[in-house]
């Protein structure tokens, strides 16, 4: 299948796996790309030196064209976008910043740079700003999807702007790729999907609470993170939300994600207090997840972690590999194709 993405990224299919932190790592990355897709490598939890050998061990593993995201919000992103743009990176994601400095420097060398909006002012913005395409999140989505739904958030941005645009937000399959090309989205986005296949690293205790969950088992709140974030429904996710950000568990939390990244603890308090009291509040719920969500997904504990999960998880009930889930989305897309021409003759 041919649109607008698949030209602009050299891809068979249009279908994107985003970043996900601790999954979207070079093994997944490789698979996605092998499969005739693209995926972005997440780049939030890395270091500098953890990042550029990612991208290099991506590039040992597949030669097919790949991504890798920086949200520029979080400690250390500006730095990792360097080494993106070091490395030469094909395409990279941009979300919760403005990209108009890295838009420059990837079409220096050639490379693309799609933004992650959920608005349709952020969508015309990241168009000013120079970016080639649109990740647009709808509300289903697992993290942070948009207020709206991805049925009325993806024609209204796909009107606002010229961009082609990857729906994002709830598709699990080849009749929601069928739904989003109807609503004139160039390809989708799948993050719940991607993450329940068998070379995904997540643990495989929450990979099973996900395809035993229904479509009603999430949880939307903006006092998990800080940002309207969506999650697995569970009791440790409960409690989370009902308590909301901890200060002493968040400056705890910040000397571990410090260390991580190898980043100097005082110059990340400093760094931090320079974004403003907002960005701050909002940095010290995030560190307060940030464990949460790293013992979900790596440990499966889901006592005291969180997982990240969408709505779509209701529909999922298997955890194949990614050809597999390409090959099929694909395959479905056609019978959708197929049934829409027969009824509308
Ligand atoms: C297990 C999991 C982990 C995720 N981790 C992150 C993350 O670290 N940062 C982020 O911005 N989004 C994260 N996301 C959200 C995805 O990037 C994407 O926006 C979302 O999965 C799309 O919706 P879908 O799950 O309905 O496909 C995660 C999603 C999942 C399923």
């Amino acid at each position: 299948m041919q649109t607008r993405i698949t030209e602009l990224f050299g891809i068979e299919h249009p279908i994107v796996m985003p970043g996900m932190s601790w999954i979207s790592v070079p093994e997944l990355v490789a698979a996605v790309g092998d499969a005739g897709a693209i995926g972005w490598l997440a780049t939030g939890p890395l270091s500098t030196d953890q990042t550029r050998e990612s991208i290099r061990r991506i590039r040992m593993l597949t030669d097919r064209p790949f991504g890798a995201g920086v949200t520029l919000l979080m400690p250390g992103a500006r730095e990792n976008a360097g080494v993106l743009i070091e490395e030469r990176v094909p395409v990279v994601n941009v979300s919760l910043g403005k990209c108009d400095w890295i838009a420059e420097r990837v079409h220096a060398y050639g490379g693309k740079v799609i933004a992650t909006v959920t608005t349709e002012k952020h969508a015309r913005a990241a168009e000013r700003q120079g970016a080639d395409a649109l990740q647009v999140t709808g509300n289903e989505a697992a993290a942070h999807g948009s207020q709206i739904g991805s049925l009325v958030l993806t024609p209204a941005i796909v009107r606002a702007v010229k961009l082609p645009v990857v729906a994002i937000g709830g598709f699990g399959d080849g009749y929601g790729l069928a739904a989003a090309l109807a609503l004139g989205a160039e390809g989708i986005g799948m993050g719940t999907r991607l993450s329940l296949t068998k070379e995904s690293p997540v643990h495989d205790a929450a990979k099973l609470a996900q395809i035993q969950a229904s479509i009603e088992d999430t949880l939307y709140s903006d006092r998990f993170d800080g940002l309207w974030c969506r999650v697995l429904s569970t009791k440790s996710a409960k409690t989370a939300i009902r308590k909301g950000m901890n200060l002493p568990k968040a400056a705890v939390a910040s000397f571990g994600i410090a260390r991580e990244m190898k980043l100097s603890w005082p110059k990340l308090f400093v760094g931090t207090m320079r974004q403003g009291t907002d960005t701050m509040i909002k940095l010290a719920h995030m560190a307060t997840a940030f464990e949460k969500i790293r013992a979900a997904t790596e440990d499966g504990d889901l006592e005291k972690g969180v997982h990240l999960s969408g709505q779509v998880q209701g529909l999922i009930h298997d955890i194949p590999t990614v050809a597999e889930v390409i090959e099929r989305t694909m395959e479905e897309a056609k019978q959708a194709h197929a049934r829409l021409g027969a009824l509308m003759g």
